[in-house]
């Protein structure tokens, strides 16, 4: 991992392989690990791997700190992080791709840094802020993870989270996936739960994303659903869009192979015309 210091903390991030930079921004409450079956399939690729793949861990999860009496990381903040590492690391634009929290970051990235932004990739996400209720509810995730730690959101999300044929133990993806929750540090998974609260929609700005643009979906995804995605994309000026089989809401977590193809039509279309 990659050491990098923004804003109070140090934050780190893989760094892998070298060609065009491909940001990939995990969602919540994961880590950079949620990828790494996708790296590892495009390594088999016998084509090639034309990306520098770069994951970050978002401040205050995984490997990377979060800012001493800190309450909230906005999904501006984690914007601006990955700009910062991006900095660090000479690069100017990247294919941005973000998965549910991940594409929240991905909009305010797209609207605080679109001159960095070669292609956008989101996975998984919406467009939109949290409704009251939803927002009074990640609060009290919020206080439940800090009295508690993560394992309650492991048990309790799995379900909702992955197709049913990778809810099981003895799936590899399920294994990432309960790592990742458990492990993640709860001071960070609280800010992040507040921090989501207070995101803005982009709904009525998907029309300025004037960007060559991936949206991805699990075909099984109960919380944004491949009807929603749809529209998602359809409001995007450039978007293809692609339904991920034998998935949910972890795409590129639970099926890499079909994940792997998409991105490559993407290098295809936007790199190599
Ligand atoms: C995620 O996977 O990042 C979450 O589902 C995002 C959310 O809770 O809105």
């Amino acid at each position: 991992m990659r050491e990098f210091y923004v804003n109070g903390a140090t934050l780190r991030a893989d760094v892998l392989g070298e060609g065009i930079p491909l940001v990939l921004v995990h969602g919540f409450p994961f880590d950079h690990r949620m990828w790494l079956p996708l790296y590892e399939t495009a390594m088999r690729d016998p084509c090639g791997n034309p990306f520098q793949w770069i994951l970050p861990d978002l401040r205050g999860m995984g490997t990377s700190e979060i800012q001493p009496g800190a309450e909230v990381s906005t999904m501006a903040d984690f914007a601006d992080d990955i700009a910062a590492i991006l900095d660090q690391l000479s690069v100017d634009k990247c294919i941005f791709g973000g998965l549910s929290m991940g594409g929240y970051v991905g909009w305010e990235f797209w609207a605080r840094h679109a001159n960095r932004m070669k292609a956008l990739i989101v996975s998984d996400t919406n467009a939109n802020a949290d409704t009251p209720d939803g927002a009074k509810k990640r609060w009290e995730t919020a206080e439940r993870v800090l009295r508690e730690g993560t394992g309650f959101l492991a048990d309790s999300m799995a379900g909702n989270l992955l197709a049913p044929e990778n809810n099981r133990s003895d799936s590899p993806a399920f294994g990432i996936y309960n790592s990742m929750v458990r492990e993640n540090n709860p001071v960070g998974v609280a800010c992040a739960a507040r921090g989501m609260t207070q995101r803005r929609a982009f709904s009525d700005s998907l029309g300025e994303v004037a960007v060559p643009s991936l949206v991805v979906g699990g075909l099984y995804d109960k919380l944004s659903t491949p009807e929603y995605l749809t529209a998602l994309a359809e409001a995007l000026p450039q978007a293809i869009f692609t339904v991920i089989p034998q998935s949910g809401h972890l795409a590129p977590l639970e099926n890499p192979e079909d994940y792997w193809n998409c991105i490559k039509v993407l290098d295809n279309d936007i790199i190599y015309r």
